[in-house]
């Protein structure tokens, strides 16, 4: 079996149960084309954002976003950990989610969560890939672009169309056949 194939195999869900083709399709790739991502899709993905839920409808969510080869693109990723530097490299777009906290300090990372899910599932709609980060420094990303007083970084996505296999590094092929497994019961009726 080729690579690519084995790596989806592992990776692609297997609904028990009929699902969106979004959630059917999404899990989170570590290798990426460097295909750039037109506006119009960016602009749909922040608008899938916009449009997500929040607690008393504070939207208490913020997004920065940086493709490459730009110079906000390059300091955004010199601040995530070397184990992401490593597989992230070869996405074309970083999101940095933020949650404004002054806003909304009991449900903001609540509904941030809820607006990243939109914007992720957006971007699988129009074929791209996506992978969260939590591990960057979030220090260094307030000295680099001094964001708003109240706006705290939480989470870096990368996105973009999947690479190709081929051209991927052991270590990446070692990462993604790493098998993704889910739990069986996550829920029950209340009685
Ligand atoms: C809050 C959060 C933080 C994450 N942080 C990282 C990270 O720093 N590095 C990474 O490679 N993946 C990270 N991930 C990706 C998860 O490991 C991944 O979503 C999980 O293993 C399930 O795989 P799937 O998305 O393919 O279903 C993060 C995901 C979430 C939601």
């Amino acid at each position: 079996m080729i690579i690519r194939d084995k790596i989806f195999k592992i990776h692609l869900p297997k609904p028990k149960y009929k699902v969106i083709k979004e959630i059917a399709t999404r899990w989170s790739p570590r290798f990426y084309s460097e295909e750039k991502i037109p506006q119009k899709d960016i602009n749909s993905i922040f608008e899938a954002a916009r449009w997500a839920p929040s607690g008393r409808n504070k939207q208490p969510w913020y997004f920065y976003h940086a493709q490459k080869p730009t110079e906000g693109y390059k300091k955004l990723f010199e601040t995530l950990d070397p184990y992401n530097q490593n597989w992230a490299k070869t996405a074309p777009l970083l999101i940095l989610a933020c949650v404004d906290l002054k806003n909304q300090p009991k449900y903001g990372e609540y509904d941030l969560g809820q607006a990243t899910f939109s914007l992720v599932i957006q971007a699988r709609h129009l074929g791209y890939y996506s992978r969260q980060m939590a591990l960057f420094d979030k220090k260094k990303v307030k000295q680099i672009f001094k964001l708003g007083k109240n706006i705290e970084p939480y989470i870096i996505i990368a996105i973009g169309e999947i690479g190709d296999y081929k051209k991927a590094s052991k270590q990446i092929i070692d990462y993604e056949l790493d098998p993704r497994p889910r739990k069986s019961k996550i829920c029950e009726e209340l009685i």
